[in-house]
Order: C-alpha cells, then structure tokens, then sequence
C-alpha cells in the first residue's frame, strides 16, 4: 500500500523515537521525508533509514526553538523539495520539577521547544500551503496537555498550548484546504519515557484500561491516518492515543 504516494512530509524530532517511527512509516507508504533534528548525526542516520528504503530523505539539524535557524531551514526545505505537503510537529523536551521549584530556564525551554517550535515551523510552510491550497499539520501533543500532570506545569501548558493553536490554525487554513489535527499521545515507551522508575510505571499501568504501555508505531499510525487522503474531512481535532488514559 503507498497511501503517501508522491507526498513530501517535514518531521520534527525525526532522530529517534516518536518521530523516527513516524518518519519511517510515512516513507514506508511511498512519501518522502525530510528528517529534522537537534543533531546533524541523528537526523542523518534516520534520512539514511528512509533512503534504504528506496524514498527521497533530507536531513536538517535545527533546534526548532530558533526562531531564526527555523525560518532559514524552511527556506532551504522548500529550495530542496519543491513542495511540502505534510508537517509534523514532534519535537519535544521535558524539564520536570514542581512550580515552586521550577526555574525560568526550564520553564522557557520546554515552552520554546514544545510550542513556539511548533509556531514558527507551521508559519514556514503556511504560506506554501496556503499557495498550493492543500496540506496537513499534525501537532504531536500529550495527554499531559489534557489533563494535567503534578511536576510537569510547563510541559502541560506546552501542550495545551499545542491544541489551542491546533484549533486556531485548522480555522485560519480551513478555506485553503489545509486541515491541521492534535495526537495527544499517552504513555508510550521511548526514551523520554525510559527515566522513569519501576514504581511510577507501575502507577502509571493502573490508570491506563488496555493495561499496557503505548509503542511509538502507535503513534505514527495514527498520525499516518491524518495524513492520508481518509482523514480529508477532519480539522482541528486532537486524537488522544493512550490505552483509554482520557475518555
Ligand atoms: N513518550 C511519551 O510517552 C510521550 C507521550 C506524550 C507525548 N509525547 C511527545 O511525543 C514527542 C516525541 O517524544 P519521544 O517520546 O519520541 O521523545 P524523545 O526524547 O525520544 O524524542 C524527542 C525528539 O525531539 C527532538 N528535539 C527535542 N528538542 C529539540 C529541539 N529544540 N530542536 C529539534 N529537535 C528537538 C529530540 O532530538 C528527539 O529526536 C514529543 O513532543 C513528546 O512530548 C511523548
């Protein structure tokens, strides 16, 4: 099946787990992938993947809280592809600790990583799609962003913030036939997961129905659903992936 035949797809935080999987399973269903990462290593080893899998991959080192890198890496992105028809917004930090004790630092950078990344890359290629009067933006939230997390204040209002600015984009690019769509993943095993103990996964276990962990294939499944031709009718939705974690 090549449900992203002659697609070109932007993906943040492509260098490993989340966007990786979803980078790959978008070139596996015929796209080509432009890989953005934090490092030139990780996003290349990844583009490399997507060529070994007979698909067209770029790879770009940005750190997408560069307002500036962003902008010019959009740019080059463009010159490269000639066109982009799927983004998604994956990059993401955590900087864990309780408000009391939360720095301004790590309140900025998980804010400017998680949100403003997102922002300034959805406002490189709005302009192209707009233009092109088709495209998908697909925001990877979390169910932090829903309901809250103790010790996680700025990373919950990142991602809150991430389905407010879903909604508001879907509405300003609806008329251009450019739909734009939240996954609020829940627990998925990767290495933003893997920190924590034995005991908090075992807490976390107790709230999820399906009573497992989520993978990242999980993830890019449903974002490959949003992305393909299927999903033409659905704008400004967040589609949580979680075992049952929100209902
Ligand atoms: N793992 C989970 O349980 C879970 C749950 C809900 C949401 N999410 C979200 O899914 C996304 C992917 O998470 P993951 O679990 O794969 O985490 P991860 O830490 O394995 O991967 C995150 C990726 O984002 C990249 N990144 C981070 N900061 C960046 C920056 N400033 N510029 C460019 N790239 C940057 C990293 O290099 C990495 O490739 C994140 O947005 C995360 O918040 C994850």
């Amino acid at each position: 099946m090549s449900q992203l035949a002659n697609q070109v797809a932007v993906v943040t935080g492509a260098g490993r787990g989340i966007g990786r999987a979803i980078a790959l399973k978008f070139a596996q269903e015929g796209a080509d992938v432009v890989c953005v990462s934090r490092t030139a290593e990780n996003s290349e080893k990844v583009a490399n993947e997507i060529r070994a899998l007979g698909r067209k991959a770029w790879a770009h080192a940005v750190d997408v809280s560069d307002a500036t890198a962003v902008a010019a890496a959009g740019e080059k992105i463009l010159a490269d592809t000639t066109r982009v028809d799927i983004l998604v917004n994956n990059a993401g930090v955590t900087k864990d600790g309780l408000l009391m004790r939360m720095s301004d630092a790590d309140w900025d950078t998980v804010l400017n990583t998680n949100l403003k990344g997102a922002f300034s890359f959805t406002k490189a290629f709005s302009r192209a799609f707009a233009k092109q009067r088709s495209g998908r933006i697909i925001n990877i939230s979390s169910v932090i962003g829903l309901m809250g997390n103790a010790g996680q204040c700025n990373y919950a209002a990142s991602k809150a913030g991430l389905i407010g600015f879903t909604k508001s984009i879907a509405r300003e690019l609806a008329g251009r036939g450019v739909t734009c769509n939240a996954i609020a993943p829940g627990f998925i095993e990767t290495d933003m997961t893997n920190v924590l103990n034995e005991e908090m996964k075992t807490a976390l276990l107790k709230q999820i129905p399906l009573n497992s962990f989520g993978s990242a294939d999980d993830i890019a499944n449903a974002t490959l659903f949003l992305a393909t031709p299927a999903a033409r009718y659905i704008t400004g939705q967040v589609l949580t992936v979680d075992g049952g974690m929100v209902m």
